[in-house]
C-alpha cells in the first residue's frame, strides 16, 4: 500500500473572481504539471467557499467561472479531471473522518484561520476552523502525492501530512494515505497587493485597484500597474538590490511569472530602468498574456451548459477514484457496512 501513482490534486475557491496571484502561483503551475508524468485532478472546491458567506445564486456562477478560469488557462478535461467538489460527497465524508483525527491544537496554530477570522474568532463558522481538514480530505481522498499551491497552502498541506500520519499511525493503517509533497515553485509563488507590498494579493480585498483580476481588459491592467505602489529607486543590478523593496520585488516577480523568465533575467533585463520604462512593459506583457485568456473565458461563461457537462463528467472520474478509497476508509476505522453498493 505504500506504493503510490504520482498524482496530482489541488483546488480553487469560487469566492469571487480569480485575480493573477492565482493564476501564478497556482492555475499557470497545474497546467504545467499537466504536461509532466502525473494524472492531474483539478478542483473547484465550493464546499469551502462556502466557510465564508456566499450569496447561493452569486456561487454557481463563480463556479462555473473558476472552471472557465481554468480551460482556459489550458487545462484540458481530456488530460485532467476537472470537476467542482460538492458534486463528490466523500470530500465532505472523508473530512468528518479527519475532524476526529486533527487536534483543536494543530488547527489553531492554523495562520490563515488567524488571518481570516481576525478578532472575530467567535463569530466565524466552526466550517472556516475546520477548513484545514477538508482540504486534507480533498487531498488525500485520491491518494495525492503532489500538491501545487501557492505560498499561503504550505501550512494547509504540512497539515495534510500529519492528518495522513496520525490516522495511519492511530489505525495501524501503515502506508494507507501517502504523504503530500507541497510544490511551491515557479518565481510568483506570492504574488503581493499592488497597493501594499507587504499583503497578498486576493480576492476578497478592499480595492479592486489592489489587483488584476483575469477578467479585467487591457486598459484596467494597464492603469492599475501604473498606480501601482513603487518607490523612488531604479530597479537594481542584481536580486539583492531587492531586498526590503517589497513593491519593486513583487512586480519584478509578477514579470517573472508572466514572461516564464527567472526573477535574474529580468533583473538582468531591466538592470537600472525606471519604472516610467517597467511599468509599461509590465502592462504590456500582462495584457499580451491575460487578453487571451480573458476571452476565452467569456466565450465559455457564454455557453454555461457546456461548462456545467465538463464538471459533471470530471466529478464522474473523480468519484471512481474517490469512492474506494472512502471505502477503505470506512473499513480501516471499523464501520459496520450494513448495505451492500
Ligand atoms: P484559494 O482559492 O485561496 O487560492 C487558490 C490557489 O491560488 C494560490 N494563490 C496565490 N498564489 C500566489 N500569490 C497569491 N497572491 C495567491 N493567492 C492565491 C493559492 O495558494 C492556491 O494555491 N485552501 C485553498 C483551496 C484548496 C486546496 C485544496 C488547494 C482546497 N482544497 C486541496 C490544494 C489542495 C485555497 O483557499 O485556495
Amino acid at each position: 500500500m505504500t506504493n503510490h501513482t504520482p498524482r496530482v490534486f489541488s483546488g480553487i475557491k469560487p469566492s469571487g473572481g480569480l485575480t493573477l496571484g492565482n493564476y501564478l502561483g497556482a492555475i499557470k503551475r497545474f497546467v504545467d504539471m499537466q504536461a509532466q508524468d502525473f494524472e492531474t485532478i483539478y478542483c473547484v472546491v465550493d464546499l469551502h467557499a462556502i466557510t465564508v458567506w456566499q450569496d447561493p445564486k452569486e456561487l454557481t456562477d463563480a463556479t462555473r467561472e473558476v472552471a472557465a478560469g481554468f480551460l482556459a488557462s489550458g487545462i484540458d478535461p481530456s488530460q485532467s479531471i476537472l470537476f467542482n467538489q460538492s458534486q463528490v460527497p466523500a470530500h465532505a465524508e472523508l473530512a468528518w473522518l479527519f475532524n476526529c483525527v486533527a487536534r483543536v491544537g494543530w488547527m489553531n496554530r492554523m495562520t490563515q484561520f488567524k488571518d481570516k477570522a481576525g478578532k472575530n474568532a467567535e463569530q466565524s463558522s466552526l466550517g472556516l476552523y475546520a477548513y484545514p481538514s477538508l482540504m486534507a480530505a480533498d487531498i488525500l481522498l485520491y491518494h495525492a502525492t503532489h500538491v501545487p499551491v501557492g505560498e499561503d497552502q504550505k501550512q494547509h498541506v504540512e497539515l495534510t501530512r500529519d492528518i495522513a500520519a496520525k490516522f495511519n499511525h492511530d489505525f495501524k493503517a501503515e502506508g494507507f494515505f501517502p504523504q503530500p509533497e507541497p510544490i511551491i515553485e515557479g518565481p510568483a509563488t506570492r504574488v503581493m497587493n499592488l497597493r501594499d507590498g507587504t499583503k497578498k494579493m486576493s480576492k476578497s480585498g478592499e480595492s479592486d485597484m489592489e489587483r488584476i483580476n483575469m477578467t479585467d481588459d487591457a486598459d484596467k491592467i494597464a492603469k492599475k500597474f501604473k498606480k501601482a505602489k513603487t518607490d523612488p529607486e531604479p530597479l537594481p543590478e542584481t536580486l539583492d538590490g531587492l531586498k526590503d523593496r517589497p513593491e519593486a520585488k513583487n512586480l519584478v516577480d509578477i514579470y517573472a511569472g508572466l514572461s516564464g523568465l527567472t526573477n535574474e533575467q529580468v533583473i538582468t533585463e531591466y538592470a537600472g530602468a525606471g519604472w516610467g520604462k517597467f511599468k509599461p512593459a509590465l502592462a504590456d506583457l500582462a495584457v499580451e498574456k491575460l487578453a487571451p485568456i480573458s476571452e476565452e473565458m467569456s466565450r465559455l461563461m457564454n455557453d454555461k451548459a457546456e461548462i456545467d457537462r465538463i464538471l459533471g463528467e470530471g466529478a464522474d472520474k473523480a468519484e471512481a477514484i474517490a469512492q474506494p478509497i472512502l471505502d477503505q476508509a470506512y473499513d480501516i476505522t471499523g464501520f459496520l457496512r450494513s448495505r451492500t453498493r
